[in-house]
């Protein structure tokens, strides 16, 4: 049995896609997948068989890159799904992992850049121009540091944390909120790469306070990133009230996680912890949970 996680970014969402640094990480929800040889490829999700044509047209993409084209996969899903938690990467990188067990016997870092280059080929089905965050995050869990041109490095920690999460509404296609902030940059592509070189000074501090354990740096870095994101327009009304929630919770910061336009916010507790976090979006009715993040070496 494969498996890979569900993923948050902690920030550089977007920015990422224009080679910009991101900070991801793997929760402690996912997704398993068990592969076998088979006379015809089959996709299962749980006991029913896929039928969607790009859901289909996704698998097969995966298979032809793996070489594996006869195969039959079932995936059980542990985390949720559409909320913008990186389900379809992870979905993708436990598919490549359960099929490449069935032959595949080349040294480790040959073997996880071929499982890249699979999940990445399911995810451009879905969107276009994926910049490869999700599916580095889904195969390395842990926390990393992302970049286009770089590919993933893990980000020592010198202290663990909680971090809240809550469901702000469905969210919108990846892909839809990529093109907006694609239209965006076209209006105006000096303030847009003003905003790229703010994104990666803020991430590369958010990578040295993750390192020195400053938390309370960490989260104004976190709010700082969410009110760029915000002059984007992928934020809403309901992600803006699950921010303020939080942040009268004592949230050292809280920020729109992944495309936005809906989907999950994530709020780094203060001295009244999660729980004070989550108590109150679960009363607003924000379906909400929190991911426990290790310190590292
Ligand atoms: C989606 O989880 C993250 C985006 O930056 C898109 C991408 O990186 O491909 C919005």
């Amino acid at each position: 049995m494969a498996r890979a996680s569900g993923k948050v970014i902690l920030c550089g969402e977007h920015a990422v896609v224009y080679g910009c640094p991101a900070i991801a990480i793997g929760i402690d929800r996912g997704v398993q997948a068990r592969a076998q040889r088979s006379a015809q490829p089959e996709l299962r999700f749980g006991d029913v068989v896929v039928h969607d044509p790009d859901t289909l047209r996704a698998y097969h993409a995966l298979l032809e890159r793996l070489n594996a084209p006869c195969t039959a996969t079932q995936v059980a899903l542990e985390m949720p799904h559409g909320v913008g938690l990186g389900a379809s990467a992870a979905v993708a990188v436990a598919i490549a992992r359960a099929v490449s067990e069935l032959e595949d016997s080349a040294p480790a870092s040959e073997r996880d850049a071929r499982l890249l280059e699979a999940a990445n080929a399911w995810e451009t089905v879905f969107h276009q121009n994926p910049s490869g965050v999700d599916t580095a995050c889904a195969l390395a869990g842990g926390v990393i540091r992302f970049r286009r041109s770089q590919g993933f490095e893990r980000l020592p920690l010198g202290t663990g944390f909680e971090l809240a999460i809550a469901v702000a509404g469905p969210p919108m296609p990846t892909r839809q909120m990529v093109e907006s902030v694609a239209r965006i940059r076209e209006r105006a592509r000096e303030r847009f790469q003003r905003d790229l070189d703010a994104i990666t000074a803020l991430v590369d501090n958010a990578a040295l306070c993750l390192g020195a354990g400053d938390l309370a740096g960490l989260g104004q870095l976190l709010d700082y990133n969410h009110m760029l994101l915000s002059s984007w327009l992928v934020s809403t009304s309901e992600i803006e009230d699950a921010i303020r929630l939080a942040r009268a919770q004592g949230a050292l910061g809280a920020k729109l996680t992944g495309a936005g336009g809906g989907g999950c916010v994530i709020a780094l507790p203060g001295e009244a912890g999660a729980s004070a976090i989550l108590e109150a979006w679960a009363s607003a009715g924000y379906r909400c949970f929190s991911t426990h993040v290790p310190a590292s070496p």
